[in-house]
């Protein structure tokens, strides 16, 4: 099977509607090979702004989270067709962030992964172990926890329009980057947990490692065999680092 390379840009909590719309227009006009799928994440406020930027560009729109609920009575919440409506292909859900702050647990990830595909949108699922679960030794089931979840909810028909990004969390934002050995062998894990369901469905999803890669730690990462991306926060901010990781993969 051939997997199409993902460059996705967590753009997190930053920016202004000026510094966005920078940013994107610098990612557009460096975006040249059609090899390589480029997606930028801004915070939801600022999907219009990048999205009247890179709207016909090659540059993919996504979001960094979504409601469980349709409509409704939700404050505060964002709907999957309201991302729809304003360009977004995908979304990234369940990353640690909101997991550890929001309480996002991994049954509520799966029912958001299941309302936003309903919309046509394809979730970045994210996945990963804290060091305290590394170092016990429980990497294997932890992962294994998240992604059964998402089986249970919606079996592995759920896996056919989905990106899974494994992001140890004490590789998010530390400088410290998981050896390519190491998430090499995270990522075999995780095609072969939802192989043993069906194997074309593993052997065509694409695993995004995400967690301090840099530009000069890209092109390691991304020549392991079961690696198909990244999922880049800090160096996203930057256009030129953001770039040299897309020439990367
Ligand atoms: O979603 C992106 C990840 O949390 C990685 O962030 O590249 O700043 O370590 P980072």
């Amino acid at each position: 099977v051939n997997r199409q390379p993902l460059i996705a840009g967590n753009w997190k909590l930053n920016g202004s509607r000026s510094s966005v719309v920078a940013l994107a227009k610098a990612v557009a006009a460096g975006v040249t090979s059609p090899v390589v799928e480029v997606l930028i994440c801004p915070t939801s406020v600022h999907l219009a702004d990048v999205l009247g930027v890179v709207g016909n560009s090659p540059v993919h729109l996504g979001a960094q989270n979504c409601s469980d609920a349709i409509s409704g009575a939700f404050t505060g919440e964002v709907s999957a067709e309201m991302l729809v409506e304003f360009g977004c292909e995908y979304v990234i859900l369940g990353h640690s962030e909101r997991r550890a702050m929001f309480h996002e647990d991994s049954a509520l990830v799966a029912a958001k992964c299941l309302t936003v595909q309903k919309a046509g949108l394809t979730p970045i699922l994210c996945v990963g172990e804290t060091l305290e679960q590394r170092e016990a030794g429980q990497v294997e089931e932890v992962i294994a926890g998240q992604l059964d979840a998402l089986l249970d909810a919606g079996g592995v028909d759920s896996f056919r329009q989905l990106v899974v990004a494994y992001e140890p969390v004490w590789a998010i934002g530390t400088g410290k980057t998981a050896s390519p050995e190491e998430a090499q062998a995270v990522h075999a894990l995780i095609r072969e947990r939802i192989s043993s369901h069906d194997a074309a469905i593993g052997e065509a999803l694409r695993v995004l490692y995400g967690g301090s890669v840099k530009a000069d730690n890209a092109a390691s990462l991304f020549s392991q065999a079961d690696i198909d991306g990244g999922l880049i926060g800090g160096a996203a901010l930057d256009a030129a680092s953001f770039l040299a990781i897309c020439e990367a993969a």
